[in-house]
């Protein structure tokens, strides 16, 4: 049995998020797999993170990336295999890195055994109670039962058919409709997963990140709910929209987070704890405000959540020290690390979302057609001092697979390349996610930039990428890839994330300046220079000339 203590690996992790589709395709298909993260590893090990979470590798049609699970207990063939992924984990922790598996229990796939059992077993069978069936309203129960919209666009059920052909009930899938949620009231359900994470956890798993950890208890009686015009928008920008300079509350539909939630968390709790190594629940909770969120990570529920309120928030330097003192606050409040996070495979990528000259709300993308593209060289010097910035805050920090390149959002994507259920399921309104991610590129002369050796590419990667590839960044001084090694390595050197961080004064709204662990971190957003004090500079965000810090630029100063 694991005894909690402030020293789980966990609570100051820097957490690097495979997205295995497209981080390195060993056998030449054009989609990622797990032997080609395993020939990988030695980069992630040596760009210095503790950890990598994969997103999901669990047999799945792919309707929506791997997010509709077929079987939770097996890798689908495109990935590879069970034994890949033991040779993978063998490796990582060979190279002294932790694995999280990407859990998804709100929903499985509409080809999971037990989604199709509840079809053939028909109404108000045991099957049909695993997952959220009701009937119709009106005349032959023709109308849904409520009026909530799916996430992906459309509405959030789906009609069955009878054995006879006749319409019969209808399922709930706030997702794609190739995605029904489970019924998370239903004692089975809560069994089977409790088997799936020891699965998991007895192969060695370090630990879950939970997808849609605040969708899986619904409010009884399912009452119908409309959303307010946008909810999350992607704050990015310095002076535009109005949303982004002052986001809107992530609006809390009778489908997110409610309090049923936390007994299942109190569950899984109880299972990992009862592994050594501390094994760690990372949410993803869509909920506002950070209280809410950190709750969900009480000394006997999760360990950790994303903080998407940090994500979003836009790049002023008032915004950003609220949310920054705010976050710390709540979690702290609990006696959770605080996390931190700027890009994910959901979000546009934080090199063009700080330029974003146009409100974009979340998952809604960019792409040809969007209003004001945004400048590419903006972008990067502000993705470049936020990571700074962000690798400075005590607590556990995550990166997206790419962003240590510096890669921008694929904007110019073909709309006959997209794939997200996003973008069918609004029939072209909204672009989606598939610009986030495009398989990355490794070394600039090879067939798909080295992300592939047959040179396919499940999605077209632009022509210009072989700039950003990892081996034409390394040991180049200024690179973006050196830029977060070194962040990295200082990080641990000094032990930022463990540390107390202390708020320095006067240096005007536009800058975000505070001392953590000896080192003073000053980020400069605003159009003023600074004038930096009489100290060593340990790490910049961009070259540094007569101790004056630019607009959009980071430093770390020793004493
Ligand atoms: C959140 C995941 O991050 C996203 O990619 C997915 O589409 C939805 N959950 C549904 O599983």
């Amino acid at each position: 049995m694991s005894q909690p203590s402030a020293t789980e690996w966990w609570r100051t992790a820097v957490i690097y998020q495979i997205y295995p589709r497209s981080f390195s395709d060993s056998n030449g298909d054009g989609v990622g797999d797990l032997p080609g993260i395993t020939k990988r590893l030695p980069a992630l090990a040596e760009l210095g993170i503790d950890a990598v979470w994969l997103s999901p590798f669990f047999r799945s049609p792919q309707k929506d990336a791997g997010y509709d699970v077929s079987d939770y207990c097996d890798v689908d063939p495109l990935f590879g295999t069970l034994a890949d992924f033991d040779e993978l984990l063998q490796t990582a922790h060979g190279f002294g890195l932790k694995v999280i598996v990407d859990m998804v229990p709100n929903h499985t796939s509409d080809q999971h055994p037990w989604f199709q059992a509840a079809l053939a077993a028909g109404e108000n069978s045991p099957e049909r109670d695993r997952y959220m069936f009701r009937n119709g309203k009106g005349k032959g129960g023709a109308t849904p039962p409520n009026n909530w919209e799916s996430v992906f666009g459309g509405s959030m059920w789906n009609r069955v058919a009878r054995p006879d052909g006749t319409p019969g009930q209808w399922y709930l899938h706030i997702f794609d409709s190739s995605q029904p949620d489970l019924n998370w009231e239903n004692p089975w359900v809560r069994e089977q997963f409790e088997r799936i994470l020891r699965f998991w956890l007895d192969r060695g798993a370090d630990g879950f990140r939970v997808d849609v950890a605040h969708g899986m208890i619904k409010k009884h009686g399912l009452p119908n709910y409309t959303p307010p015009a946008e909810a999350a928008s992607m704050g990015g920008a310095t002076d535009l929209a109005p949303t982004m300079v002052d986001p809107q509350p992530i609006a809390e539909p009778p489908y997110w987070g409610q309090p049923g939630v936390h007994e299942i968390w109190r569950d899984w709790h109880r299972v990992l704890a009862e592994y050594e190594g501390d094994r760690v629940l990372c949410a993803e909770a869509w909920v506002d405000p950070l209280e809410k969120v950190a709750k969900w990570v009480r000394p006997d529920e999760m360990n950790q959540a994303f903080n998407f309120a940090f994500m979003f928030t836009a790049w002023r330097g008032p915004a950003l020290r609220r949310v920054i003192k705010e976050s710390i606050k709540a979690f702290s409040g609990v006696g959770a690390p605080s996390t931190w996070v700027l890009s994910n495979h959901d979000v546009v990528r934080h090199a063009s979302r700080l330029a974003l000259r146009h409100d974009s709300p979340q998952g809604a993308g960019i792409g040809p057609k969007s209003p004001g593209k945004p400048d590419r060289a903006v972008g990067l010097r502000r993705a470049r001092a936020a990571t700074s910035l962000m690798l400075a805050l005590p607590g556990s920090a995550y990166l997206y697979q790419g962003e240590e390149l510096g890669l921008p959002e694929d904007i110019e994507l073909p709309d006959s390349a997209r794939q997200d259920p996003t973008w069918f399921r609004t029939k072209g309104e909204k672009y989606g996610r598939d610009g986030c991610r495009v398989p990355i590129p490794w070394e600039a002369g090879e067939p798909a930039f080295g992300f592939s050796a047959s040179g396919k590419s499940w999605l077209p990667q632009p022509s210009d990428w072989g700039a950003y590839a990892r081996a034409s960044q390394a040991g180049k001084p200024g690179s973006t890839l050196e830029l977060y090694r070194a962040a990295l390595q200082l990080r641990r050197r000094y032990g930022l994330a463990s540390a107390r961080l202390e708020w320095l004064r006067g240096f005007g709204s536009a800058v975000v300046a505070f001392r953590v662990a000896g080192v003073t971190v000053i980020s400069n957003l605003g159009p003023k220079s600074v004038d930096l004090p009489d100290a060593e500079i340990l790490l910049a965000s961009e070259t540094i000339v007569d101790r004056v810090l630019p607009r959009d630029t980071t430093v770390w100063l020793g004493s």
